[in-house]
């Protein structure tokens, strides 16, 4: 496997790149524990029955690119993105059922100098398509796109472009028109990820994607970061869907695993400044599995 160091700011976060020309990145976000990486292994697990997926679920949607490959791929008819950040979820509400071209042009047409960051986020009584503006923005110009308490904007960034290192505004404008080709697949909630997967405890022809905050790394990177991680596990093991629940790997993860007889498999992720990391797995089958896709 090749890696590239990608610069976040003043972060090095260091990405594996598994074919990327194959993975189309489609998400106006660039998301902190995004799963773009894993991306070979969810098209092996959506096509494991070789049919087109009736419906796909994912609880913690965050940057969506699974959800939005599915949709573009033709994996699965019917996609529910569900996510509880407010700020996150405006950006997909105004995209998926809102001003979507408003957006698209704000971003294309903004002039990104300091001042002007600081009057649009300092703007009083936002509606939501002002909060998904924003929310891009701070995403695109704060340090590694996160926009939990305590981050803040890029100082030197790439070649010194400061704020400018990840703004790319033809970019953003054209995935998020894009997006509007295939948003008759997508249904998105502002909601709980325990509450959906509870009403669909009993669909069969589901296809769960759970990809939640993880134990150790979450803590900064999300607003809502704070789950009851083992009340994940007791919900994931009651599906009768089939699933795909990520995580970090660590023993609290291995044992809640075992605890409720859910098998898994680790998968190789490089990460900040060198330390190579493996992640877990957990499905209720492996049959699709092919364990050097991503080496
Ligand atoms: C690991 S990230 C998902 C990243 C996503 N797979 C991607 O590739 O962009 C987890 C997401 O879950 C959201 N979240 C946390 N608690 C939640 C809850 N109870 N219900 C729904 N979403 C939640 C966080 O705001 C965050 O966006």
């Amino acid at each position: 496997m090749s890696y590239q160091l990608e610069l976040f700011g003043e972060e090095c976060i260091e990405k594996p790149i598994i074919n990327v020309s194959s993975i189309p990145q489609r998400s106006p976000f660039r998301y902190p524990g995004g799963k773009t990486w894993l991306i070979p292994t969810v098209r092996q697990w959506l096509k494991q029955d070789n049919k087109t997926v009736n419906e796909l679920i994912e609880p913690f949607v965050g940057g969506g690119i699974v959800s939005l490959t599915a949709a573009f791929e033709d994996m699965a008819d019917h996609i529910t993105m569900v996510e509880k950040d407010e700020e996150i979820a405006a950006v997909w509400e105004v995209i998926l059922n809102g001003k979507n071209k408003w957006l698209a042009d704000k971003i294309n047409s903004f002039d990104l100098t300091t001042d002007n960051v600081i009057t649009e986020l300092n703007k009083p009584d936002k509606q939501i398509h002002d909060i998904a503006f924003c929310t891009i923005l701070r995403n695109r110009i704060y340090h590694g796109g996160i926009l939990a308490k305590g981050s803040g904007m890029i100082k030197n960034g790439e070649n010194g472009r400061g704020i400018a290192s990840r703004w790319y505004p033809k970019t953003l404008h054209d995935r998020i028109t894009s997006i509007a080709y295939v948003k008759e697949k997508l249904h998105f909630i502002t909601g709980d990820a325990f509450e959906i997967m509870e009403q669909n405890i009993n669909n069969e022809s589901a296809y769960f994607f759970i990809d939640p905050p993880y134990t150790v790394a979450g803590k900064r990177l999300y607003t809502y970061s704070e789950i009851e991680h083992e009340r994940l596990f007791a919900l994931t093991a009651k599906l009768k869907g089939r699933f795909m629940l990520t995580y970090d790997n660590t023993a609290e993860i291995r044992q809640l695993a075992d605890r409720y007889n859910l098998p898994y498999r680790t998968i190789p992720m490089k990460t900040t400044h060198h330390l190579e990391k493996t992640e877990i797995i957990i499905s209720d089958n492996f049959t699709w599995w092919r364990s050097n896709l991503n080496n």
